[in-house]
């Protein structure tokens, strides 16, 4: 079930409940170039999505609090037989009531001469600067006239504020509706993994096992991947965000595959699962696979009501670095290396990220020096990972890689909801014990 427009209507009361007497201005995305006259596929603005559910460009919503005849106006491109016949339907002013519930909508055409009255009245603005080239002008202008105005009009308001502290805390907790959004998405990613395991075999191109994955996800009426889907054989996994996909895979390396669909109302999954070519793990890849995936089980028991990310990142270094310090590839103890980060010629990034509405959702990770605490509802992706290559040098005081190391990249990937007396693995059915990965 995609989320309902009632659904939707709660979250706009909540926002504007949260507002106050601010009024905000939330754009949809523009359409972006891929090259040429030629556009990328639309993907809206995650903010703009979540309060609205309306999936066309250069829309802007504006949520007036202060005025409560009329608190949810959209400016949206009109119905247009032209436009419509090259570039697909509208709703247009009428289905933007109808259909979304705004409270008023008029032709985008008419923002620029309407914002000034529908912000009078307002103890403030919230509206995101720096992100939309097209709506900032527009607002900093009604908000100028309103200040010029202000010694005989009496009022205007008294700043630009971030909407996003206020959005991005409802976004990060997310409602039973959206973790089943999110369990669909979760669904069909992993499925994916499953089958590209069956495809993958030597010779084949990281293209096509690609090919395979992102047919499932459109087959099974997702929109796509959700990022440049990362489908790297042998030493193309020591490169984080590969995603050229093109080489032979080849007899005894590993395959990394980190991909993930987006749903049509834009719900993500992101799983990355590592297993052989051919089939058969070799002594070094298996003692680096056992190795992360130790690692990812230490972080994912970590995730419950009251830990923290920055407690699933600890436990996830501190099962690698003792790791390979039992398997010499760091040498000294423990806590020293944690400390320094002698670590992280080997692993590089961190342990994971919230995902929602986007892969690497919004909402804060820290508040100051306090990290956010996790809480139910709340979805982080665990995805430690290890890769052995040339590319970062050896840490002074550690040991010289042997060649026999070298080349394997791994990363397991889950998607892991917080719940009120632990964590729920949302892709649980993408298989990642050692011996499954093997044929
Ligand atoms: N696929 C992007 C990430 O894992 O963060
Ligand atoms: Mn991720
Ligand atoms: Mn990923």
């Amino acid at each position: 079930m995609v989320i309902s427009a009632t659904v939707f209507q709660q979250r706009r009361a909540l926002f504007l409940e949260r507002l106050g007497a601010v009024a905000a201005v939330i754009p949809a995305a523009p359409l972006v170039t891929h090259h040429a006259d030629v556009e990328h596929g639309f993907r809206q603005h995650s903010d703009f999505w979540y309060l609205t559910g309306f999936d066309e460009p250069g829309a802007v919503a504006l949520f007036l609090p202060h005025r409560s005849e009329h608190p949810f106006v959209l400016f949206v491109e009109p119905k247009d037989p032209s436009a419509e016949v090259w570039h697909g339907f509208r709703w247009g002013c009428e289905g933007a009531v109808t259909q979304f519930g705004a409270d008023l909508a008029h032709p985008r055409a008419e923002l620029a001469e309407r914002l000034a009255e529908y912000l009078k009245g307002a103890e403030g603005i919230a509206f995101r600067v720096g992100r939309h080239p097209s709506v900032e002008p527009l607002v900093l202008s009604a908000w100028a006239a309103q200040l010029d105005r202000a010694p005989r009009s009496g009022q205007a308001a008294l700043g630009l504020v971030a909407p996003c502290p206020l959005l991005h805390q409802l976004r990060l907790r997310k409602t039973e509706d959206e973790l089943e959004r999110l369990r669909e998405a979760a669904r069909i990613s992993a499925e994916a993994h499953e089958l590209a395991r069956q495809v993958a075999r030597p010779g084949l191109n990281e293209r096509q096992v690609q090919a395979a994955i992102e047919q499932h996800f459109l087959a099974q009426g997702a929109r796509g991947p959700a990022y440049g889907s990362i489908v790297a054989g042998g030493d193309n996994a020591c490169v984080l965000h590969y995603t050229s996909n093109n080489a032979p895979l080849r007899d005894g390396d590993l395959l990394l595959i980190d991909a993930g669909c987006s749903l049509s109302d834009y719900y993500n999954g992101d799983i990355t699962r590592t297993f052989p070519v051919g089939g058969r793990f070799s002594a070094e890849q298996r003692a680096l696979y056992d190795l992360v995936l130790a690692a990812q089980q230490a972080a994912i028991a970590c995730v419950q009501p009251g830990a923290d990310a920055e407690q699933v990142h600890a436990a996830a270094v501190r099962v690698l670095v003792g790791g390979l310090v039992e398997l010499g590839l760091l040498q000294g103890e423990v806590d020293g290396l944690i400390e320094q980060g002698a670590y992280r010629h080997l692993y590089m990034h961190r342990t994971g990220h919230w995902l929602g509405l986007d892969v690497h959702d919004v909402g804060a990770y820290r508040l100051g020096e306090h990290p956010v605490p996790l809480e139910p509802g709340m979805v982080l992706t665990v995805e430690p990972g290890l890769y052995v290559s040339d590319r970062l040098p050896v840490p002074d005081g550690q040991p010289a890689i042997d060649a026999r190391w070298k080349g394997i990249g791994i990363r397991i990937e889950d998607d892991v909801a917080v719940t009120s007396s632990g964590h729920e693995v949302l892709t649980a059915a993408a298989l990642k014990s050692a011996e499954a990965m093997e044929r």
